[in-house]
């Protein structure tokens, strides 16, 4: 049955312990795709060294954070197959075969490329340096989805220019040795609103504004009294704006069902609904959403040699196949 899906590749850089944003934005839709799709999800711990090579304490551990927060939400290994890029060496050697067709200028026009650039250029610092695998960055990705020949990749919409590229070089690789071999493969995105931070900016690790899927109640609560609210509001009986409310009514659009939301409005403009109380029940709700995801998280958390065990026999399973591809790749190409 599962050899008649269609593929899909899809994966994230260890950042450590992900928040609601990766979960709305992300997890939440692979859950949905694992039953349609054949899907191979993965850590990208090479694509990490493209800009942290000289910050790799945390790296391990970041990786194991990752996949927990992944299978507490659904990522199902019965489904899907879980795995790490670098325990997947014939990833390295698909990237070197790929680099070679790849025309240095598509590398060099790379929009999101030149975005992850300026950012590192405009931070202090010796180490700001464009390396040599940063410039690589897409085509590491190329060789990430067409190791596993998929025709569909999730991705949000700043990875699309990536993909484009994987195409190209697809594309390229087939009319050069004159193989029907590799699919073009097709970016998928996901229409969830963007979850912003508690501060109203994007919401991120570094910037201190978020909401982790591993924070407890408590702390959950705590963190949301911090999120922006009307501003033209004084007292708590002060007719409301919720339209100029940044983050909690924002939340609660997300958060909330129709008819909660209507009774939040309404009882916001009538100056009927505190903040402060508002935020607390936007806190529960969120706490209530997150209770069964949260508990199999500190279930893994006890347990890492459960997330460990997942990590080995889906990298071996996702190896035994890239082994596969490889070897009709070299046969393509007249290796030795
Ligand atoms: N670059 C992606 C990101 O930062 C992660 C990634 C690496 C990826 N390789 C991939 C995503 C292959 C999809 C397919 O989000
Ligand atoms: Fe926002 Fe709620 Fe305050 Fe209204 S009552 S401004 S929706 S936090």
């Amino acid at each position: 049955m599962s050899n008649f899906k269609q593929k899909i590749v899809s994966g994230m850089r260890p950042t450590g312990k992900l928040h609601l944003g990766h979960y709305l934005g992300v997890i939440e839709n692979w859950v949905k795709l694992q039953d349609e799709y054949n899907c191979y999800f993965f850590v990208a711990d090479w694509h990490a060294l493209t800009t942290k090579y000289d910050k790799t304490e945390d790296l391990h551990k970041n990786v194991i954070d990752v996949v927990t927060d992944w299978l507490a939400c659904g990522i199902d290994p019965e489904k899907s197959t879980v795995y790490v890029q670098s325990l997947i060496p014939e990833i390295a050697e698909l990237n070197i075969y790929l680099s070679m067709v790849t025309p240095q200028n598509w590398v060099e026009r790379d929009p999101t490329l030149k975005e992850m650039a300026k950012i590192l250029k405009t931070k202090e610092g010796t180490n700001s340096q464009i390396s040599y695998g940063l410039m690589g960055y897409p085509v590491l990705m190329s060789a990430d989805i067409m190791m596993f020949n998929a025709q569909v990749v999730p991705v949000g919409i700043d990875q699309v220019a990536h993909i484009e590229i994987t195409r190209d070089i697809a594309r390229r690789f087939n009319n050069i040795y004159q193989a029907d071999f590799f699919n073009e493969p097709v970016p998928k995105l996901t229409k969830t609103p963007l979850l912003c931070g508690l501060d109203g900016n994007k919401m991120g690790k570094s910037f201190n504004n978020d909401i982790r899927i591993s924070d407890d109640e408590e702390t959950t609560l705590k963190k949301m009294m911090r999120a922006i609210t009307d501003a033209s509001r004084i007292r708590k009986d002060d007719p409301g704006h919720p339209d100029q409310c940044e983050v909690a009514f924002k939340y609660w659009q997300i958060f909330a069902d129709e008819k909660t939301l209507e009774a939040v409005k309404s009882e916001c403009e009538k100056g009927q609904r505190g903040c402060a109380d508002c935020k607390r029940q936007l806190g529960n709700v969120i706490n209530e959403k997150f209770a069964p995801i949260r508990e199999k998280r500190r279930h893994l958390e006890k347990n890492p040699q459960i997330v460990k065990e997942i990590i080995q026999s889906g990298s071996k399973k996702a190896r035994g196949e890239a082994q596969k591809v490889l070897k009709e790749v070299r046969a393509i190409i007249k290796m030795y």
